[in-house]
């Protein structure tokens, strides 16, 4: 099968920066810039994300592309190219597949609230919701978890469920032109349009109650950026500011890997990873702070943005924000542009967190698109059921525990070290370079083969060191939802073992092509 290829280079740097751009640029982000130290969290954060989101970009987008080379586009087939001498760093590789998988799960689902947000703020559902309270309550029930005027089962739910997942499988379907390039094209279009008429329309608040003169954006702004410095010691802020920039670059997850490797050897990597991180960093630290937090402090003064800053990412945009826009002139449409936005955010990060699995069934087993489209949406479907009906249990945070934390951080530890000392720093450096519009500045060789693994070595190991116990005997879970989570770990381990048996059937069915002289593709 000829493989598929993008159609153009900024095609590619907005598929990318769609993976990136996401729900963590606009909701998590500024609740962790707010509870870690305002301004001062910005200190960590750009460390973290010039030691390690840029280099591990660049790391990404080169074995990508040289791992496509060789007709692989997952990442058990690239760590293979990459140690060939070593028959198990292909099992590693499956971290690649299985981690964007469990993240997918419970994304899509959120995804869907989005949308299904979306037609309630243009409906006016929710208008009659002027309190935090009775807008939490209305959230609980379209989530299922309690009954209420507004919502008597998960229904509405699971219909934007079933519509969200079905758009995804068919923009992987119609491939990676004619699909995830066309619709990353659009959306991030669309997107930045409604994030700017958001910001504008935020800071062009002013103080909206005259008795409360305080209550404005620019103290708002002041309340995310200002810095408290004594956060800097503090080992939390720091761990906190790696994992965001993890999650927002969609590094270490495996999906930059199989966007490259769609790419031909000679394309550049070097400007396109940098150009799609910019384009992240735009959207998270200029539209992402620039929305929630400063509009719920012009409402709700400090102590409410406080409180509400540490009610999480989804009190922030499911609850605040319909409440902000209640209080504004066109609120429904400025609520149906908060919700479009984050949609289209959340569908071209789970598009590119589909990718891996789709491409591992036509690279390794000869699928047809349409086959593993198919065979990707039933049984994935399938295991989004727990994340559905068991939301309140604990489950979904245990996915994202495993796929969107421990995963990344592991992940990308065995890739930054197999790139710069496997494959070797010299080899890395040219490779990183071919086809190159820049020249990346040569203290970028001393990051990546030192600093990049040692930090996420010593992340790693911090971790593990503190928390490995608690996390092992699930001291941090209420008792009753401990049988859940056991549950969902054993499922999580069938899961690994079921894709290490199929990259060992993949690699068993190579090699018998391989003796009988016919390219594993060639049938
Ligand atoms: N990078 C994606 C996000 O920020 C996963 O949501």
């Amino acid at each position: 099968m000829a493989k598929e290829r993008w159609g153009s280079k900024i095609g590619v740097i907005l598929a990318v920066a769609g993976s990136a751009i996401g729900l963590g640029n606009f909701l998590r982000f500024p609740v962790q810039a707010a509870s870690n130290g305002g301004g001062a969290f910005m200190i960590p954060y750009f460390v973290a994300l010039f030691v390690v989101g840029l280099p591990l970009m660049w790391i990404e987008w080169t074995i990508g592309r040289f791992g496509g080379g060789f007709g692989h586009s997952t990442a058990p087939g690239m760590f293979h190219t990459l140690w060939q001498k070593n028959k198990f760093i292909k099992y590693f590789g499956v971290i690649g597949i299985f981690g964007p998988i469990v993240i997918f799960i419970y994304y899509v689902y959120i995804e869907s609230w989005l949308l299904g947000y979306s037609v309630f703020a243009i409906l006016g559902k929710y208008n009659s919701c002027t309190t935090e309270q009775s807008m939490s309550a209305f959230l609980q029930a379209y989530q299922g978890l309690i009954k209420n005027e507004f919502f008597s089962s998960i229904t509405p739910a699971y219909f934007f469920f079933v519509i969200t997942f079905i758009l995804n499988v068919w923009i992987i379907y119609m491939g990676i032109n004619r699909g995830i390039e066309k619709v990353c094209k659009w959306a991030l279009g669309i997107l930045f349009l409604f994030g700017a008429i958001l910001v504008v329309r935020v800071l062009t608040l002013g103080a909206p109650d005259a008795a409360k003169p305080d209550f404005n954006t620019i103290n708002g702004l002041g309340f995310l950026w200002n810095p408290d410095w004594s956060v800097l010691k503090s080992a939390k802020v720091w761990l906190a500011a790696t994992g965001q920039i993890f999650f927002t670059l969609s590094c270490g997850i495996g999906v930059i890997l199989t966007y490259a490797s769609y790419l031909t050897k000679q394309d550049d990597v070097a400007l396109s990873g940098l150009s799609a991180a910019s384009a992240n960093e735009f959207a998270e630290v200029i539209l992402g702070g620039s929305i929630v937090i400063p509009a719920a402090y012009a409402f709700f003064g400090p102590a409410g943005a406080a409180k509400i800053a540490s009610g999480g990412a989804f009190n922030l945009g499911f609850v605040t924000m319909p409440l902000v826009c209640q209080k504004i002139a066109f609120g429904n449409i400025f609520a149906f542009l908060w919700f479009m936005l984050l949609f289209l955010a959340g569908i071209t990060s789970s598009i590119s967190l589909a990718q891996p699995a789709i491409a591992f069934l036509e690279d390794e087993f000869n699928f047809s698109k349409k086959k593993a489209s198919w065979v990707f949406g039933v049984v994935v479907f399938i295991l989004c059921q727990p994340a559905i009906f068991l939301l309140s249990k604990g489950v979904v945070d245990e996915l994202d525990f495993w796929g969107g934390t421990v995963c990344l951080v592991l992940f990308a530890t065995v890739e930054s070290i197999l790139f710069a000392w496997v494959f070797g720093m010299e080899k890395a450096w040219t490779e990183l370079h071919v086809g190159s519009d820049i020249t990346i500045p040569r203290v970028y060789r001393f990051i990546i083969k030192y600093i990049t693994p040692a930090f996420l070595l010593f992340v790693l190991g911090m971790w593990f060191w503190q928390d490995w116990a608690k996390v092992i005997l699930m001291r941090n879970v209420p008792a009753e939802n401990r049988p859940y989570v056991l549950a969902t770990r054993i499922g999580l381990v069938i899961f690994v073992g079921i894709l290490a048996l199929l990259v060992q059937r993949a690699w068993q069915r190579r090699e018998r092509k391989q003796k009988e002289g016919v390219s594993p593709d060639a049938f």
